[in-house]
């Protein structure tokens, strides 16, 4: 099990990530920090979010995840440190019980309705604020990061 299992999401105002679950991701603005974030790292993704990608995600080992699959099990197969859940929402509250981090960054959007960012049972997790990062300051985008307490 890697020492930090990390959320990584782009979310709008109201708490979506998509409008329907084979939306591609066109509105995030923080694909270049994702990208240098997350290189070098196992990026695990659900299905849906495969689907949407248009191209392979290089310089990073991408573990795609069906129903089957036990979220534990995908992790204790990680040796590495670090990764990433990097969506979409079903895969998000799927991992939820193991996450350490999560980077969100809001969106000014407001979808109304769509795949929420936990799409499933998940746990009350306890965080508390580590970090901003500036993505876009003149349109007031900043990544927030958050360490997930124990309890
Ligand atoms: N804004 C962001 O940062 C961001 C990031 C990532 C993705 N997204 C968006 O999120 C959307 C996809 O999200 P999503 O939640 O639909 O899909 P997802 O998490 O990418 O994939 C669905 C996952 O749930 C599994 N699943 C399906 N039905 C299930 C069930 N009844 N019980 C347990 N597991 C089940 C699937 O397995 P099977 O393969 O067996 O069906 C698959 O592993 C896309 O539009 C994508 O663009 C946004």
């Amino acid at each position: 099990m890697p020492k930090e299992v990390i959320l990584i999401a782009a979310v709008t105002v109201d708490g979506f990530i998509a409008r329907h679950n084979r939306e591609v991701t066109t509105w995030s603005k923080d694909l270049c920090l994702f990208k240098e974030q997350t290189l070098g790292h196992p990026v695990v993704m659900g299905s849906n979010t495969y689907d949407t990608l248009a191209a392979e995600l290089e310089g990073r080992r991408m573990i795609v995840i069906h129903r089957n699959d036990n979220p534990q099990a995908i992790l204790n197969n990680i040796y590495e440190d670090r990764c990433f859940i990097i969506g979409g929402g079903k895969t998000y509250a799927r991992f939820s019980p193991y996450l350490t981090h999560l980077y969100i960054t809001p969106h000014p959007f407001v979808f109304g309705k769509g795949i929420p960012l936990f799409d499933g049972e998940t746990p009350a997790l306890n965080l508390v604020f580590q970090k901003m990062v500036t993505v876009d300051e003149m349109d007031g985008i900043f990544q927030y990061q958050y360490k997930v307490m124990k309890s």
